[in-house]
C-alpha cells in the first residue's frame, strides 16, 4: 500500500498535488476534463474585492520552455466568487484554497475578514504579495520584508484558518521574506508566483504583451523555484509549497526532496487539462516502485554535497 497523503500545517492533504492559482479558474472548464475529486486541492484565480477585467490587449506570449501572462488579477470580484464559484468549488470533492489579492491593507482585512470566517467553506487563505502584473498591491507587497511582515500582522488576527503567504521570486533574498512571513504568523509559505520578463516583437518593435512586461512560468521557472524551496527549507520552521514549472511526477518528487510538503501544478494544467491526474498517477506509481510507504517521507530528503 502506498500513502500519498501529505499535511501543510494542520491541513491533511489526500496527495501533495494541488492546482494552481490563475491556471484554473474555479475549476469549471477543467472539470469537463479531468476529475479533480484526484487532486489534493485547488487554489482558486487571484480575488479582490471588487471584479476586475484584467489588463487590456494581449496578455499572454510563448517563450523558450515557458510562457509569459499579464492576466492582471481578472475575477469575479468578491461577492460574485461567494455566490457562484466557492459553491461549484466545494462541489468538487477537494480541499479548496482561496487566492487573496488587493492594492492595500484595508483591501486585504476585508477580504481576510470574510473569507476567514468561521463556517466559511473554505481550508486555507492563500494571501497574493506576489502577482507582477498589478500596480499596487501583490508583487510590491511581498518585495520586501518590511512588506510581507506588516500586511501578515495586520490579517493574523482576523481568520483561525491557515494562512499561506504566496511569494515573489523578483526578490534579493528569499530567505528573508520567507522568515518575515513566518514571524508574522504565516501558516505555510508557497513559492514561487511567477518571474517579472519581456518578450519583443521584432517586427513591431514593442513589447508582445500590451503590459509591456508579464510574469515567466513553465519549465523555465523550476530551477529557480526549486533553489528557493531548498534555502527556506534549511530556515524556515513552517511548511513550504512548492510551485513552479511542474510537469510531472519526477518534479513533484525534485520539489519534495528540496523541502516542499506539497506542490501546485500550473502552466502544465494550460499544455494539458489532465496533467494534475497524471501526476498524482505518476507519483502513486514512484513510491510503488521504489517501495516508499508514505510519499511525506520524501520532503527535505535531499543531501547536499
Ligand atoms: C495565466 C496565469 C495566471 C496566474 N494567475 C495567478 C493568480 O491569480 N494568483 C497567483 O497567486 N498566481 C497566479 N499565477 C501564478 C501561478 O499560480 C504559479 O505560481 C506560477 O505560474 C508558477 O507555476 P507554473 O510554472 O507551474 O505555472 C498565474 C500564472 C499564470 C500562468
Amino acid at each position: 500500500m502506498v500513502d500519498l497523503s501529505v499535511r501543510v500545517g494542520n491541513l491533511d492533504f489526500q496527495n501533495p498535488v494541488l492546482l494552481a492559482s490563475g491556471t484554473c479558474g474555479f475549476g469549471r472548464e477543467l472539470s469537463e476534463y479531468v476529475d479533480l475529486s484526484k487532486v489534493g486541492g485547488i487554489c482558486s484565480k487571484g480575488l479582490t474585492l471588487l471584479p476586475r477585467e484584467g489588463n487590456p490587449g494581449c496578455r499572454v506570449a510563448e517563450t523558450p520552455s515557458g510562457m509569459l501572462n499579464s492576466v492582471g488579477l481578472q475575477n469575479p470580484g468578491l461577492d460574485k466568487f461567494l455566490e457562484k464559484e466557492l459553491p461549484f468549488m466545494n462541489g468538487l470533492g477537494t480541499r479548496v484554497i482561496v487566492n487573496v489579492a488587493g492594492h492595500c491593507t484595508e483591501d486585504y482585512q476585508r477580504m481576510v475578514d470574510k473569507l476567514g470566517a468561521p463556517g466559511m467553506a473554505v481550508d486555507a487563505l492563500e494571501l497574493n504579495f506576489s502577482c507582477p502584473n498589478v500596480r499596487e498591491g501583490c508583487m510590491t507587497i511581498g518585495a520586501t520584508e518590511e512588506g510581507v511582515y506588516s500586511m501578515v500582522r495586520a490579517v493574523r488576527g482576523l481568520t483561525d484558518k491557515p494562512l499561506w503567504i504566496k511569494l515573489t521570486p523578483n526578490v534579493t533574498s528569499i530567505t528573508a521574506t520567507a522568515l518575515a512571513a513566518q514571524e508574522a504568523g504565516g501558516d505555510a509559505v508557497v513559492m514561487i508566483n511567477t518571474l517579472l520578463g519581456l518578450a519583443i516583437n521584432i517586427k513591431t518593435r514593442k513589447p508582445i504583451l500590451q503590459n509591456n512586461t508579464g510574469g515567466l512560468s513553465g519549465p523555465a521557472v523550476k530551477p529557480v523555484a526549486l533553489r528557493m524551496v531548498q534555502e527556506c527549507y534549511r530556515v524556515l520552521s513552517i511548511p513550504i509549497v512548492g510551485v513552479g514549472g511542474i510537469m510531472t511526477s519526477d518534479d513533484v518528487i525534485e520539489f519534495m526532496l528540496a523541502g516542499a510538503s506539497a506542490v501546485e501544478i500550473g502552466t502544465a494544467s494550460l499544455l494539458h487539462p489532465a496533467a494534475c491526474a497524471n501526476i498524482v498517477e505518476g507519483l502513486h506509481a514512484y513510491a510503488k516502485d521504489n517501495g516508499i510507504e508514505n510519499i511525506s517521507s520524501l520532503t527535505g530528503a535531499l543531501t547536499l554535497w
